[in-house]
């Protein structure tokens, strides 16, 4: 049996998780989750947005499920998702996207995985405003450790699942030294892992438009913090949307599994969500767990239901609730 923490968060959150929790019990998935909020949730209980026995439970499971979270705008608070990923240094941000037979997109066969590093950057928190002059200063501080772990870790993953082909994605004609650093990085790690054939590297704007033009062409992506958050909507754009999309934040000693989304408050509580995205994010914790066999046979039952329309979510143009949405995966386990 799995001890995992699992945080429901906020909007929609509960009623994905749930979703989530109804699959792998009727799956008989080995999994008993600890449950904990956090985020605005949490708040109200607890008067805090990450109370500490969700940090003991971490501490303890080692792996964790979780919900999108709202974090207060403009109170001071520092993001949940960003206060998790530096505290446990989940430095890589893998993001799978991949077409899929029922999902109706503009394009066919499309199979890449996005690696984001996920602490530095943009993220990296080091902001000064000067009131006085109006100068607001957003310091994107990348370090060589951080390129060399997140370019190691693509290549690592190019590797082991068999794919041929990684592009690192930066701006190094402008950002001079934060390029070369990724430059460096990505060199370094294509000349450790030969297997993988096929290195090259793109601007990042010339990444976008190829993404929205022949995005069949990518297969394992690896970029900074800030453009690979852009990224990694982009690509959901490709393959049906945020409803659709997981991700998995990974360091050495931790994961967290958590979908692509935020907590979409225009449909909280309305029973419209798409559990999709956190139920592919959960399917790759089980992967990260060693249950592959429990996440092969939930994916199929998953991808039967995306072939009747008339029982997918609304985003995906069918009708049923979130509810109905995960009997049907049920009823196909
Ligand atoms: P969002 O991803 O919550 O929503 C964008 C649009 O996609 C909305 O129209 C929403 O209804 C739709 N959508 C998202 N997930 C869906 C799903 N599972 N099924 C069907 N439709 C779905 O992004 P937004 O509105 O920018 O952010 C809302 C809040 O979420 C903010 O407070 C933001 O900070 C937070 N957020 C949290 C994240 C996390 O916890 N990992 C990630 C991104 C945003």
């Amino acid at each position: 049996m799995h001890l995992v923490t699992l945080i429901p968060g906020d909007g929609i959150g509960p009623e994905i998780t749930q979703s989530v929790v109804d699959i792998f019990a009727a799956a008989q998935v080995p999994v008993q989750w600890e449950t904990h909020n956090a985020g605005e949730t949490a708040l109200a209980e607890s008067g805090s947005l990450l109370p500490q026995p969700l940090y003991d439970s971490l501490e303890r499971t080692k792996v964790g499920l979780k919900g999108p979270v709202t974090t207060p705008v403009g109170k001071g608070f520092k993001s949940v998702n960003i206060t998790l990923r530096q505290k446990y240094d989940l430095y890589q941000n893998v993001r799978p996207a991949k077409t899929t037979p029922g999902i109706n997109t503009r394009f066919e066969g499309i199979d890449l995985v996005l690696f984001r590093e996920n602490t530095e950057g943009l993220y990296a928190g080091l902001e000064v405003y000067d009131e006085r002059l109006g100068i607001a200063d957003s310091i994107s501080r990348v370090t060589v450790e951080g390129c060399r772990k997140i370019c190691q870790a693509a290549f690592a993953f190019a590797s082991k699942h068999g794919r041929k082909h990684v592009t690192m994605a930066h701006k190094g004609n402008i950002l001079k030294n934060a390029g070369k650093l990724m430059l460096e990085a990505a060199r370094e790690a294509a000349a450790q892992y030969p297997e993988v054939t096929f290195y090259d590297d793109r601007i990042i704007d010339n990444m976008c438009m190829q993404l929205v033009g022949k995005p069949e062409q990518f297969d394992v992506i690896v970029t900074t913090n800030l453009f690979g958050d852009i990224l990694s909507d982009l690509c959901a754009g490709l393959v049906g949307g945020l409803g659709v999309v997981s991700g998995a934040n990974i360091g050495d000693n931790m994961a967290i599994f958590e979908a692509v989304h935020g907590s979409a408050p225009d449909i909280a509580g309305q029973g419209k969500a798409n559990p999709t995205a956190l139920l592919r994010s959960a399917l790759m914790m089980l992967e990260h767990l060693g249950e592959k066999e429990h996440a092969t046979r939930i994916e199929k039952a998953l991808n039967e239901t995306f072939l009747h329309k008339e029982q997918c979510t609304g985003d995906l143009g069918g009708k049923a609730s979130t509810k109905e949405f995960t009997q049907f995966i049920i009823d196909k386990l």
